[in-house]
């Protein structure tokens, strides 16, 4: 059904054009229980898709289904190459380096998303790396992805999880950060955006800091990819890690950069087909990387289709959506804070595209039902986040997450929808 919505009543940016960007979604352009047009703010969940990745992925299915680097045939040839061009796509997307004359895009492992690319980091450089008296550093604001792996793999190694702390701002305490560092840390693994608040990290200056231990640093960048331009030189990251699901790109696929020399000490994470460079009963011996680390079949179709997602977002201008986000999550948040009652969790200075508040008393599942009605889709709940929710001693907020197709509008029934909780609330 044609949704109607009203038009902008002015632009957040001359140079960027939402509503054209807006026309790419297909899923954007339907109304909810019959008549509300769906204002969709649910994107540090995952994100729609435009057109292009669609049409990539059945494109691919239609024309071009075959399994990669197995067959001499053109359809398997013509895969495989696609799959490898893909690769080259991610390394440039997000700068990765040469390394040691070797191109950058053998630094892109594809793994089924953030949260396997962080196991497979903890599986695999954690268990040959970590031992008793070690220590690995993490956030309070981590997602549980990057928690529960660490968690696991120090049990099993005897290593220690230290955590740094968050202000009431949800900005990290880098001097506590500073103070934990110590020869004993042998990874720091933060979050470059917060999903739960949309704090922006200093990640630059925590791997600077974090090398000068001695430490490598893992950087979660699932909430970040999406809205920032990001150089993992520039960062300077030992880990790198993303989904595609949440860069307008399929479920089920996700990159893992790493630096070369890390991933050629890294044992394979899992044993199968493809990962291999030569297989007998008395002994195997394995593939470079990255298939040292891709066993089975992989997802090929996500992967071509990931990669149509990462030309579509670049052709928007990266820098540009980043400053119509910005512009959008600030008009946010004066439009929420004229709400009575409304407290914002997670002010921090620098902010990406994430807005998260309660609301008085109302639980945050009983204003996202209401704001569901309205056909506004929002995440109510801890965002699996819950040591962060703790520091707030709270259950859990109501999050609107903004995205590139979203515009002022989209807030303002947010609003409209917050209002319509107060009154039915009290
Ligand atoms: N990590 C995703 C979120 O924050 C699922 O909603």
């Amino acid at each position: 059904m044609e949704a109607t919505r009203p038009k902008q009543e002015a632009v957040l940016d001359a140079d960027y054009d939402v509503e054209a960007v807006r026309a790419a979604f297909p899923a954007l352009q339907q109304d909810l229980y019959d008549d509300q047009p769906l204002v969709y703010l649910d994107n540090a969940a995952t994100t729609q898709k435009p057109q292009a990745v669609i049409d990539r992925l059945t494109g691919y299915y239609t024309r071009e289904n075959a399994n990669v680097h197995r067959g001499v045939h053109f359809l398997s040839q013509q895969a495989s190459d696609a799959y490898e061009a893909v690769r080259e796509r991610m390394a440039d997307f997000i700068g990765a380096p040469e390394a040691g004359g070797r191109p950058a895009h053998e630094q892109i492992v594809y793994t089924r998303g953030t949260t396997e690319a962080i196991n497979l980091v903890a599986a695999t450089w954690g268990r040959a790396e970590l031992q008793e008296g070690d220590e690995v550093l993490l956030s309070q604001m981590e997602h549980h992805s990057n928690i529960v792996p660490w968690q696991r793999i120090c049990e099993e190694t005897g290593a220690q999880i230290k955590i740094i702390p968050v202000t009431d701002r949800g900005e990290l305490v880098f001097e506590a950060f500073e103070k934990r560092l110590s020869e004993r840390t042998k990874l720091v693994a933060v979050t470059h955006v917060s999903n739960a608040l949309g704090t922006i990290n200093p990640v630059e200056e925590i791997v600077r800091a974090a090398h000068e231990a001695g430490a490598k640093v893992l950087v979660d960048g699932a909430q970040s990819v999406p809205h920032l331009p990001v150089d993992v030189e520039a960062l300077g990251a030992d880990f790198f890690c993303f989904s595609g699901h949440k860069m307008y790109g399929p479920t089920g696929i996700g990159v893992l950069y790493g630096r070369r020399r890390l991933l050629d000490a890294m044992p394979p994470y899992q044993g199968g087909g493809d990962m291999i460079d030569e297989v007998s009963f008395e002994d195997t011996t394995y593939a470079e990387v990255p298939h040292k680390f891709e066993a089975g079949t992989p997802n090929i179709s996500s992967v071509i289709a990931l990669g149509a997602a990462a030309a579509w977002l670049k052709e928007q201008g990266r820098p540009r959506v980043r400053r119509h986000e910005k512009a959008l999550l600030e008009y946010a948040t004066e439009r929420v804070r004229e709400i009575d009652d409304i407290r914002l969790v997670g002010t921090a200075r620098e902010k990406a595209s994430v807005l998260s508040f309660l609301l008085g008393d109302v639980h945050p599942y009983d204003a996202g039902t209401v704001l569901d009605r309205m056909g506004v889709a929002v995440r109510t709940g801890h965002h699996c986040a819950q040591p962060l929710m703790e520091h707030f001693s709270i259950p859990g907020t109501v999050r609107a997450s903004l995205a590139c197709y979203n515009d002022r509008s989209d807030v303002d029934r947010l609003v409209e929808g917050l209002r319509k909780v107060r009154r039915m609330f009290g």
